[in-house]
């Protein structure tokens, strides 16, 4: 896509800037009260029905990050379930005050940690029930959120991860919990190990993130996901690709459907992700064809939430963090470019439900056909962000900084110009649709990012 005309006269406020700033200065645009639905109906579970997991439990951990708190040593009860009194207990061995910083005054920027006595409350399910779950890719954004997820349901989850762009923090409110391994490794290289599922998501996922090595891209796009497919073989475990919207690339249909076979630039800087995800789906399609493998497969499309990455460059996570900073929200090229964006408790619940489901005839798109240009999702977070302000939600801006603006920077190659997802599919074969309102969901992202500045990260 090309750049937008410069203005040459400096008075001469662009056209796409001038519709940001009457947009931002649009009137509340804030949800008040409990997080509701598309229906207007309060939000106080997520997930399917026999699948779902209470809000508040999910919140306790990602909103705040250092819970349970130290007065009780407990975590916060839900709506009525049997999810507290199953918390498993771990006692310390030392005394956190040896390390305290107090003991170390020449090192005053000293931050001491202590280690978690009581985990998060999670089911007891019946041994026949219970399932080894392999998440690779476990330790990033949408990964960390279907560990907790699963392990609330109370299964057994091992992670595989190379924290090549995610992070043990993600997790460690499960680490040492005895439904819970953490393993250091790369999917390039072969695991043994014993599984019933394997939730593949191994991979970079922001161009920011995927270009750095684009040949290690690929090969974790195919070496990876050959492995872990002979893992499936092996041990006859359910497979779930995590593929994305990028296989359609620049699409001449729209929305798209999971039949449109997509028009993806084979060798330009996105390639390597792209054609690393056709590939990826290619060996998936080959081996349930040629050995019987179990397969299901996502077509992600935008995502956001809590634990995106700050500084990864995604659309979301750029805007919220700058217009929280007071900096100012880079719009690409003119900002027409469509995003339709999707908030991650429903991408986990598409994604346990396409793993239980019995559809395997091909992939599923799981996205959200809540579409709007570049530039009203960055004019929509800048009204939502000063809004909560008002509110008191979130910490004010420190005093005589002033309140971020959109700048235009040049487009980047082959970013596509219009997503949407045709979700007919999704609704018919699994019964899912997206649950949040966008609203909802970037209200949930701008409380846990404002959270991470303020402790600093
Ligand atoms: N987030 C979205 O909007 C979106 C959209 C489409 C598809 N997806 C897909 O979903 C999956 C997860 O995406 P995400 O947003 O959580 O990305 P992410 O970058 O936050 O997470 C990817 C995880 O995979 C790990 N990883 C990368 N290469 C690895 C390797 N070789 N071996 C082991 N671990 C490795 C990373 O360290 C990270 O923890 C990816 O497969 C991505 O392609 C995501």
């Amino acid at each position: 896509m090309a750049s937008p005309p410069l203005a040459h006269d400096p008075n001469r406020i662009p056209a796409p800037l001038q519709r940001a700033r009457e947009h931002s200065r649009a009137p509340s645009v804030r949800s008040v009260g409990s997080t509701v639905d598309r229906d207007g109906r309060v939000i106080e579970e997520v997930g399917s029905p026999g699948e779902s997991v209470p809000l508040e439990l999910l919140q306790s951990i990602y909103l705040s990050p250092n819970s349970p708190s130290p007065d009780t040593g407990s975590f916060p009860s839900s709506s009525g379930m049997t999810w507290t009194g199953t918390a498993h207990q771990r006692t310390e061995s030392f005394s956190s005050d040896r390390y305290s910083p107090h003991n170390v005054p020449d090192w005053p920027s000293a931050v001491s940690f202590t280690s978690r006595t009581t985990f998060p409350p999670v089911k007891k399910l019946p041994k026949a029930q219970k399932r080894r779950v392999l998440v690779t890719g476990g330790a990033g954004f949408v990964g960390s959120h279907l560990v907790d997820r699963l392990m609330f349901l109370g299964h057994d989850v091992v992670v595989l991860d190379n924290f090549f762009s995610g992070s043990k923090s993600t997790l460690s409110h499960w680490v040492g919990h005895p439904n819970f391994e953490l393993v250091r490794g790369d999917v390039v290289e072969p695991l043994l190990i014993e599984v019933d599922q394997i939730y593949h998501l191994a991979c970079p996922a922001s161009p920011k993130a995927y270009q750095i090595n684009a040949v290690k891209t690929l090969k974790t796009s195919f070496m990876g996901t050959l492995n872990m497919l002979g893992l499936a073989k092996r041990t006859k475990a359910r497979f779930l690709l995590s593929s994305t919207s990028e296989v359609y690339g620049s699409p001449t249909v729209h929305p798209q459907p999971e039949s449109y076979w997509g028009n993806v630039n084979p060798n330009g800087p996105r390639s390597c992700y792209d054609e690393g995800k056709r590939v990826a789906e290619a060996l998936t399609y080959g081996y349930a064809r040629q050995d019987g493998v179990d397969v299901r497969v996502a077509r992600i499309f935008n995502c956001f939430g809590p634990r995106m990455s700050a500084d990864d460059g995604r659309l979301v996570s750029n805007f919220v963090v700058a217009a929280l900073k007071g900096e100012p929200l880079q719009v690409y090229g003119d900002g027409e470019a469509t995003r339709s964006l999707m908030f991650v408790h429903d991408l986990i619940s598409g994604l346990i439900a396409l793993m239980e489901s019995d559809y395997s005839e091909g992939p599923v798109n799981i996205g959200s056909p809540d579409e709007g240009s570049v530039l009203s999702w960055a004019s929509t977070i800048l009204a939502l962000v000063k809004d909560l302000r008002a509110s008191g939600s979130i910490p004010p801006l420190p005093a005589g900084q002033k309140e971020s603006e959109i700048e235009f920077v040049p487009a980047v190659v082959d970013d596509p110009p219009r997503r949407k997802p045709d979700i007919t599919l999704a609704k018919e074969v699994l019964a899912w649709e997206p649950r949040w309102t966008v609203m909802a969901g970037l209200e949930e992202t701008i409380r846990y990012f404002a959270g991470q500045l303020a402790e600093g990260e």
